[in-house]
């Protein structure tokens, strides 16, 4: 709604341009290309989401208010208190803003927001898994954050969400004379359990955990981005209206963004309306363990022989609809220790930063690209920006920009 109202402003703001109202107040301090990069920037230059072909109900809204219950309900845990929006909280961003995630247990990585993830081909910061749906299926069985199985999630699903969702999927598979709770490779007896099942069930279950991750993906569609300062700003410039412009983003603000655009390299990863380019990069980043965390190098495989992804028998897609995962980069050494770039949209309000939450403030991450020191391990693609420390601030000025906000109406009469 806020953003058709903004386009319809923007619209009617050009109209004295138009009518050719003297160019003198029209003073455009942007070259052509820095124009053209700060649409591309532009949320209202966000394509519209493509429906999910690995996903017959991805836009189906049942299916999302059953995906919704489920991203709320903590009864899908080891301890009965995790959910989904324990660490993914609604007012937080879809974030907690803890530097690594803490469920049942605690784990490695920082957890990342939800909005816009429904248009980021692979997810988690290394990518190990091609949609939403099948993402949703590893946290539930990650011992560090619900800490349960998949057993022990489709009776809950058969217990408590029959009705919403038959009508939905198939009928349930019975579950009577089943382990309470089994999962492949699970550690404490469950592979066991599982193994304990014919092939018919195993696959009726993981058919049914399946459409659980494909109903929360329907909810998880429906967590957009929302419209910043920023966009308020490239729409006005959009519609030739520099004044209000001007009005929304200060000096600084701007210097940072010809700073983001030009010395300071960001737009080469940080690109489009959601500012990252998806892929996956190496930035030298302290406190990094390749034993414990090799990033994409890992995960190529992983999401290759993943029996949710996008060309497995779970999937609603026919396999030439499989692009991405069928032409995945090959395994490179430039993959290691390489996470992928994540959007910068509301990141001020998201502190600490990067994977493994390196870094507390923005300005200890700003020092950081500004110096690009040699990775630990693998090789950076950094070099050394040699910014003043002013510049940082204009810098940290405008990723400020980026936070959801309301825009003040038209500049005319300011
Ligand atoms: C205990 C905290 C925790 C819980 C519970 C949790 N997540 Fe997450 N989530 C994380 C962390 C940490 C990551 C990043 C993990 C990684 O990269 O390995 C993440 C990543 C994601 C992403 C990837 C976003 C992207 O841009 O790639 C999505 C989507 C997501 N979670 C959805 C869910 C859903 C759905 C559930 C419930 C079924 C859930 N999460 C439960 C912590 C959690
Ligand atoms: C070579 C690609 C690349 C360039 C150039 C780059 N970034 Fe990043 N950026 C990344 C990657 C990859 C990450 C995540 C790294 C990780 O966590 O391992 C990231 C993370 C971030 C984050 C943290 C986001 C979060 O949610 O934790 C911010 C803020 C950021 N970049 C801003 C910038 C700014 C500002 C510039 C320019 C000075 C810049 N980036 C240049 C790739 C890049």
């Amino acid at each position: 709604m806020r953003q058709q109202l903004l386009i319809a402003l923007a619209a009617l703001a050009a109209v004295p341009l138009v009518l050719g109202v003297s160019a003198a107040m029209f003073q455009p301090s942007w070259s052509t290309v820095e124009l053209q990069h700060i649409q591309s920037l532009s949320l209202a230059n966000l394509p519209p989401l493509q429906p999910d072909l690995s996903n017959r109900v991805s836009d189906d809204p049942v299916a999302a208010d059953l995906g919704k219950k489920l991203f709320f309900d903590t009864r899908l845990s080891a301890n009965g208190k995790v959910s989904c929006a324990f660490c993914h909280q609604p007012d937080r961003q879809f974030q907690d803003g803890r530097p690594v995630v803490q469920g049942v247990a605690k784990g490695n990585r920082r957890t990342m927001p939800i909005a816009g993830s429904a248009f980021v081909p692979f997810l988690f910061w290394d990518g190990r898994k091609d949609s939403q749906w099948s993402q949703a299926l590893g946290p539930i069985e990650d011992p560090a954050e619900h800490g349960a199985d998949r057993m022990m999630a489709v009776r809950l699903v058969s217990t408590a969400y029959a009705p919403e969702y038959t009508s939905i999927f198939s009928p349930l598979p019975s579950v009577e004379g089943l382990p309470g709770h089994a999962m492949p490779g699970g550690a404490n007896g469950l592979d066991a359990a599982w193994n304990t099942m014919t092939p018919v069930q195993q696959n009726d279950i993981n058919r049914t955990y399946a459409n659980l991750g494909k109903a929360i993906a329907a909810y998880e569609r429906t967590i957009k981005p929302e419209l910043t300062r920023f966009d308020g700003f490239a729409s006005a410039l959009a519609a030739g209206d520099q004044k209000r412009a001007d009005n929304l983003l200060s000096e600084s603000e701007r210097n940072g963004l010809k700073l983001f655009l030009g010395k300071g390299n960001c737009v080469t990863c940080h690109n489009g309306p959601l500012f990252t380019d998806n892929a996956f990069h190496n930035i030298g980043l302290p406190g990094f363990d390749p034993a414990r965390d090799r990033g994409r190098a890992a995960s190529l495989a992983e999401v290759a022989a993943d029996p949710f992804n996008c060309l497995g028998p779970f999937s609603d897609a026919k396999s030439t609809d499989c692009s991405e995962l069928r032409f995945i980069t090959a395994s490179s050494p430039n993959l290691e220790g390489a996470f992928r770039s994540p959007s910068l949209r509301g990141v001020a309000q998201r502190a600490p930063y990067m994977h493994a939450g390196q870094f507390a403030t923005l300005r200890e991450l700003l020092v950081h690209y500004n110096k690009a020191p040699a990775a630990p391990f693998g090789h950076s693609e950094l070099k050394a920006l040699g910014l003043s420390e002013d510049q940082l601030d204009d810098i940290e000025a405008f990723l400020r920009t980026l936070d959801p906000a309301s825009i003040p109406s038209n500049g005319r009469s300011s």
